[in-house]
């Protein structure tokens, strides 16, 4: 494919705790196989993160943690443009004049604020609400084609398009008018301990309910061991058997295989025997991102490169677009 028709992908994630294995299958994964058919362009939200009150020193961490995690599953920083947040000012700055075309009833409206100030009624901060529209401007600031999101932040790609759709209209074609992708294949990992929501430590207090991509090999082998299933002693793939399923989708999703295949392989199985299946096949594909992280880890000056030569990349980008709408809404340019 040519450079010129090559579409461009944006999605970033959140630098909140060490990345679940639902977060590598629904996300991370699926992010590494476009590098060669999008323009990819992924950055770490930091500047979402602070919508929740957080510890800086842990969180600056937790960024370049995340960021040396992104290299170790694969995103390559040489094709792809890998970046924090919070070093590309043209986010703060479209994300306020954004919000000059964005209603209060619109943002009102969004599920997440509403569950989120719940969860956290001591500080409903205005950040919080006004949250989807800087993930709009991160995404209209790269005239972005594709965003791959996971099912929950499919409200916020509407928002998106909505306000890019509505300033476009007053001054003409600013903005690429954005879609969303949900991928099909384990873009839904369950919790092991309760397999009928989706795998997050706010699901559950059990330490059990979910893999972190940076746990010991044995402790995933255990998780996975203990996982909850049911009383019956069948391998099938079904809404009745939540977590059987789980685990079929997961083994799917890791080996490249569908639920459906999964299900003939392991007929007859015992669930014992089933579960050492899995847990061989997650630990299989977590080991070598294990060992690279490490290796990254210890390679300070060149992880510092990385988020310098990304840092410039996406501000030569965003820069441009920021220019065009300053003109229109009439600040003057230089
Ligand atoms: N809000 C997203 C999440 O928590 C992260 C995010 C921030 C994002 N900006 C984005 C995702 C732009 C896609 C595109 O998952």
């Amino acid at each position: 494919m040519s450079e010129e028709s090559r579409k461009v992908i944006y999605s970033a994630m959140q630098p909140s705790g060490h990345p679940s294995l639902g977060n590598y299958l629904g996300a991370l994964k699926n992010w590494k196989d476009l590098k060669n058919d999008f323009d990819c362009i992924f950055s770490i939200a930091n500047m979402h993160a602070i919508t929740v009150r957080q510890d800086s020193a842990n969180l600056r961490k937790k960024t370049r943690d995340l960021i040396t995690l992104f290299i170790a599953i694969g995103l390559d920083p040489e094709k792809n443009i890998i970046y924090y947040q919070s070093d590309v000012s043209a986010h703060a700055e479209l994300s306020w004049i954004l919000n000059c075309f964005t209603y209060m009833g619109e943002l009102n409206r969004m599920t997440q604020f509403k569950e989120k100030s719940l969860k956290h009624n001591e500080n409903i901060n205005s950040g919080l609400f006004t949250y989807p529209v800087l993930m709009a401007a991160d995404i209209l600031l790269y005239q972005t084609d594709v965003v791959p999101v996971g099912e929950d932040q499919r409200q916020h790609l509407e928002i998106c398009r909505d306000i890019a759709e509505r300033f476009n209209n007053i001054y003409g074609e600013v903005f690429k008018i954005p879609e969303g992708y949900i991928p099909k294949v384990g873009a839904k990992i369950m919790g092991l301990q309760n397999p009928t929501k989706k795998m997050s430590k706010s699901e559950s207090d059990n330490d059990n309910n979910v893999i972190y991509l940076l746990d010991d090999l044995n402790l995933i082998r255990n998780k996975i061991k203990r996982s909850v299933t049911d009383s019956e002693n069948e391998i099938r793939f079904s809404e009745d058997k939540p977590g059987i399923s789980n685990l079929l989708n997961i083994y799917g999703a890791v080996t490249g295989k569908t639920p459906q295949d999964a299900e003939r392989e392991f007929s007859g199985y015992g669930y014992g025997k089933f579960k050492e299946a899995v847990a061989e096949a997650v630990i299989n594909e977590i080991k070598p991102i294990q060992e690279k992280y490490k290796e990254l880890s210890a390679d300070k000056s060149y992880i510092d490169s990385v988020i310098k030569n990304g840092a410039e990349k996406a501000s030569y980008i965003a820069n441009k677009t920021l220019k065009k709408v300053k003109k229109k809404v009439g600040f003057p340019i230089f």
